[in-house]
């Protein structure tokens, strides 16, 4: 079976890829810092999916998942991500602000692709996942959307250096969940789809295998019907 590794896959998007891609006969392991949620999720998600708890940011952690897929590894998912607290504009943004969201957002994906890069099997793919703020430039996001946009620009170098394996950054759109309500707060966001919605332009993404590059979810389920 294909095995797929996901951060942050107890909850939101990360977790209904989880079910999404065990649905399609994957093999899936999720990750998460709160220890009791991400193995909840792998239980109620069935037996094709395992947990994995800790922190993306913390190097331990990611060698261990290394552990987990010394057999090789056919997808990950660098789902996990940070809005760094509350959003504020640029001038009032700390050093360690900064620091905290790149280092979640644009390090610790960069360190896991590193780590698992040899372990890639033949015909594998990364996913990084993007947001319309890494090309929009929407007050009190920069801190957030500049990580996103170092995200793609990574992922898209990694794409011209790494000819053998599909880097795609996809920008899933807004989706009903905790992040996004954490960035409108005490805002009525019922009107967002559920992330699930997004799903089938994930699973039509890894049907189709477009050549690398950056996508937005809403182009690709009707681009690669397939799935
Ligand atoms: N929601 C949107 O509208 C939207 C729009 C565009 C892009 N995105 C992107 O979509 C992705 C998923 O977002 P979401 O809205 O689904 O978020 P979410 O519902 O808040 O879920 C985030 C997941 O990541 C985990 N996580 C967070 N920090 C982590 C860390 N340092 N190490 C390991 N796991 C960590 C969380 O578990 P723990 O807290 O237990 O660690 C949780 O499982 C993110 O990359 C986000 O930037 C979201």
């Amino acid at each position: 079976m294909p095995q797929a590794l996901i951060t942050g896959g107890s909850a939101g998007l990360g977790r209904a890829l989880a079910a999404g891609l065990a649905a399609d006969d994957w093999d899936v392991v999720i990750t998460g810092r709160d220890r009791d949620r991400v193995h909840s999720a792998a239980s109620e998600l069935g037996p094709r999916v395992a947990a994995v708890a800790g922190d993306v940011t913390d190097e331990a952690h990611r060698s261990a998942l290394a552990g987990r897929f010394r057999d090789g590894l056919d997808l990950l998912v660098n789902n996990a991500s940070t809005l760094g607290g509350p959003l504020r504009p640029v001038l009032h943004s700390s050093d360690d602000g900064l620091r905290q969201v790149w280092e979640t957002n644009v390090v610790a994906p960069m360190a896991l692709v590193r780590t698992l890069r040899p372990l890639l099997r033949p015909g594998a793919a990364i996913i990084d996942i993007s947001s319309d703020a890494a090309v929009e430039h929407f007050e009190t996001w920069g801190a957030y959307a500049a990580s996103k946009a170092a995200l793609d620009h990574l992922t898209l170098t990694l794409a011209a250096e790494d000819l053998d394996v599909r880097w795609w950054a996809i920008d899933p759109g807004d989706m009903r969940t905790q992040m996004h309500q954490e960035a409108f707060p005490g805002e009525d966001i019922t009107d967002r789809p559920l992330p699930e919605s997004v799903v089938p332009a994930f699973l039509a993404l890894l049907a189709g295998r477009p050549p690398s590059g950056r996508y937005r979810a809403a182009q690709l389920a009707p681009a690669f019907p397939g799935a």
